[in-house]
């Protein structure tokens, strides 16, 4: 083999090596997709999202909030943060747009479908913004981030379909980070008994036996490496807790 051949056989194999070891490991790079927005939406999100946020999932995050089609996880995606940018560098900023899931949708090849003011969001002027949403469809890069709520503790509200004190139904709200909650117990607090609660859909936990007395929430935080971490909050559920009440759990995570 002429020694300039072999020579370029070796540097492309290398090559090769290099960015196959990058996809790998590289839990903070950019994964290329396609993004589009809701129809008829007006500026934020939607009440009626899957994740089952109600109200809350239309104003989270100023309304820069999105719906994801396999990031949607069974639900476990539900409360996410991910940064996504248009690719497109006449109308798009380097920066983009962090938006959190509040829903489960897809369109043709789009991983997200964003709240028309997320989309609008990822341009960088008024006129590229116009542009961008004339488009309907773009191509775009995304990550997960840590979500971040300054000044607010995880909060737990009470579903509306709660019926004390024999169906219990729930939503966590303000989990900052990067992990994603796998698994939530309610224990008494008078002995410490505890059972687990279910995933019945998107963010929503129920159970049809809850405990009695005073509960007190526990959550299981998994990461992409697969530490897993159960977080006990400060406060506990008061023993007569009702159909939307709103809890604050006085504690935060930051990772
Ligand atoms: C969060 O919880 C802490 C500790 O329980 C409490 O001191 C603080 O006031 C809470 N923060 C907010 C914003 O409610």
């Amino acid at each position: 083999m002429p020694p300039l051949k072999s020579l370029a056989i070796l540097i492309l194999t290398f090559l090769f090596i290099i960015d196959f070891g990058k996809a790998a490991t590289c839990s903070d790079c950019f994964i290329q997709s396609q993004a589009a927005y809701y129809p008829n939406s007006d500026e934020k999100g939607t009440e009626t999202g899957r994740c089952g946020y109600g109200t809350f999932g239309a104003t989270i995050n100023d309304g820069d909030v999105s719906a994801v089609s396999d990031l949607y996880r069974d639900g476990v995606g539900c409360g996410s943060c991910y940064q996504v940018r248009c690719t497109n560098s006449k109308y798009c900023s380097d920066k983009g747009v962090d938006v959190v899931i509040t829903d489960h949708g897809s369109g043709h090849n789009t991983d997200f479908i964003m709240s028309k003011r997320a989309f609008g969001r990822m341009a960088q002027t008024t006129d590229a913004m116009a542009s961008l949403l004339a488009l309907g469809v773009v191509n775009i890069e995304y990550r997960r981030v840590s979500c971040n709520y300054p000044s607010k503790n995880i909060t737990l509200k009470i579903d509306e379909n709660s019926d004390y004190p024999h169906y219990l139904g729930f939503v966590i709200w303000y989990q900052q980070g990067k992990n994603d909650i796998t698994a939530v117990q309610l224990c008494e607090t008078k002995n410490f008994a505890c059972k687990l609660v279910d995933r019945s859909y998107g963010a929503v936990w129920t159970t049809n036996s809850p405990p009695t007395g005073a509960l007190s929430l526990r959550m299981l935080f998994s990461n992409d490496n697969g530490d897993e971490t159960w977080i006990v909050p400060v406060n506990s559920i008061p023993e007569n807790w009702k159909a939307g009440d709103i809890y604050d759990l006085g504690v935060q995570v930051s990772v």
